[in-house]
């Protein structure tokens, strides 16, 4: 059984993953491409009440080495679960967010460095890699102003409070997105970098064009 495809989409809070990794589901679908769809920090069980524990504003005193190891904790229960056994059988993996995440808040906005996001990786996450990223950077500031409208409406809506991260000042974005790019530019075979304040549309076709070439070329569909 060859093993199957590990994407990742990456991005600032408010650059718009969550409805290109929806179209790109969808597309998939419409195509027979067998994929399963999660998302870090939660996707299992254990995950979710970590993810809770994360992005809930009450948890405000969290001391960044914490809220580090709390990532890669949910990361390795998600591989254990749901990655591997998926790639394992075939599957395409579509994740919302992985080490990249870490790397760009923790190392970027937090300031922690890349160097112990990166040995924790290989560490705890065996340094598993995906095959293809998709990093969405629009400009800062239309990131963070979609990022705070949405949170602000569905803390209004059902309650749920999970803006700790969107509570951050514009400095912990700026390096954020900083970090993200470095990424990219370290690592080109593996990020695609779809930048600009482009339509939805738009980027789905970038990103649909790039998925296409990849699955080619991995000999998945022809
Ligand atoms: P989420 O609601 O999933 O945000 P989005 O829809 O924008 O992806 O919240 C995830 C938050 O957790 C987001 O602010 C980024 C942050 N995060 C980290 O700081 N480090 C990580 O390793 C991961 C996976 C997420």
């Amino acid at each position: 059984m060859p093993r199957g495809l590990f994407i990742t989409l990456e991005g600032l809070d408010g650059s718009g993953k969550t409805t290109q990794i929806k179209r790109l589901a969808a597309w998939m679908q419409k195509r027979g491409l067998d994929h399963i769809v999660t998302r870090q920090p939660g996707g299992t069980a254990t995950g979710d009440r970590i993810r809770a524990l994360l992005l809930d504003s009450r948890s405000a005193a969290l001391a960044p080495m914490t809220e580090m190891a709390l990532m890669f904790a949910d990361r390795a229960q998600a591989i254990a679960e749901v990655i591997e056994p998926a790639l394992a059988a075939g599957r395409i993996v579509l994740c919302d967010r992985f080490t990249d995440s870490t790397e760009a808040y923790q190392g970027g906005g937090r300031e922690l460095g890349s160097q112990v996001v990166l040995d924790l990786h290989r560490l705890i996450c065996g340094n598993l890699q995906p095959d293809i990223t998709l990093l969405l950077l629009p400009s800062l500031d239309a990131s963070l102003s979609r990022a705070r409208n949405r949170n602000h409406r569905q803390t209004q809506q059902t309650g749920q409070d999970e803006n700790r991260f969107e509570q951050e000042q514009d400095a912990f974005y700026s390096r954020v997105w900083q970090k993200y790019r470095e990424i990219a530019a370290r690592e080109p075979n593996r990020v695609i970098l779809i930048e600009g304040n482009l339509g939805i549309d738009e980027v789905h076709e970038q990103i649909v064009e790039a998925i296409s070439e990849h699955l080619v070329t991995a000999g998945h569909t022809s």
